[in-house]
């Protein structure tokens, strides 16, 4: 099956206003490219209302979301005001958040379905450990966490996407050899397709973990690997744009 390829930014707890030019400047890259590639940027929650408003027609994403519609969650944000603020998808489940804020598999797939709720579009992050993978339980462990956190309803190709992250690449410079980046993403895609029939076959397969300019075309080319989740290459476009292009090629 075909499948277009995604490629979005996570900017982190990255950027202020002065970071806003970068935001056009990927936006024009992605207005250029339309129709070879998607592209997203999910930015810190104070800048979502400013980078939507300058890039209209741009997919401007959040980094997390409360798993409630409202209610008493001091510092918390709801699908709902993230919707009204201009983001059109969020990234949940990032393993950033599972292990500093404790986020288990049941609470990831909470966070996602109230997204889907509220009409946001999802990235939904996995990935294993170094122990994990050094101990050959790579495939259990990342399955394992996919099937636990999928939304119990309403994840269709168009509205969800599954990144995979090993946590040892994420900023390390580290990247899994192709071979095993195509294991893990032929696993994840007969978990999806268990799990959702013929939708599952259309969601699409994000690899994330150190991935730049230099690598991403040869990243694009695994198998089943359907775009890339992109931490510190997205930060500029000068760094993010060779990227997009590499997957639109
Ligand atoms: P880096 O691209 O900086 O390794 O980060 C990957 C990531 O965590 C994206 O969500």
């Amino acid at each position: 099956m075909s499948r277009r390829k995604l490629v979005a930014g996570n900017w982190k707890m990255h950027g202020t206003s002065a970071d806003l030019g970068e935001v056009r400047g990927i936006a024009e890259a992605a207005r250029r490219l339309d129709g070879q590639v998607d592209v997203a940027l999910c930015v810190p929650a104070t800048l979502i209302h400013r980078a939507a408003e300058g890039v209209p027609g741009f997919a401007i994403g959040a980094q997390d979301i409360h798993m409630a519609d409202k209610g008493a969650h001091t510092g918390d944000i709801c699908a709902a005001m993230l919707h009204d603020a201009g983001a059109r998808l969020t990234i949940v489940g990032h393993s950033e958040r599972r292990d500093a804020h404790r986020e288990d598999d049941t609470t990831v797939r909470a966070k996602a379905e109230a997204a889907l709720r509220s009409g946001l579009k999802v990235i939904l992050c996995v990935g294993e450990s170094d122990a994990e993978r050094d101990a050959g339980r790579a495939l259990e462990v990342v399955t394992a966490q996919l099937r636990a956190s999928l939304p119990s309803e309403g994840a269709t190709a168009v509205n969800f996407a599954v990144a995979y992250e090993p946590i040892w690449a994420i900023g390390t410079g580290k990247v899994p050899v192709t071979h095993d980046i195509a294991e893990m993403h032929a696993a994840l895609r007969a978990t999806l397709v268990e799990a959702l029939g013929e939708e599952g076959a259309g969601v699409r397969l994000l690899y994330g973990g150190s991935v730049k300019a230099s690598n991403a075309a040869e990243i694009f080319a695994v198998e089943d690997v359907d775009g890339a989740l992109v931490g510190g290459a997205s930060l500029t476009a000068a760094d993010f744009v060779p990227i997009v292009e590499a997957a639109a090629a």
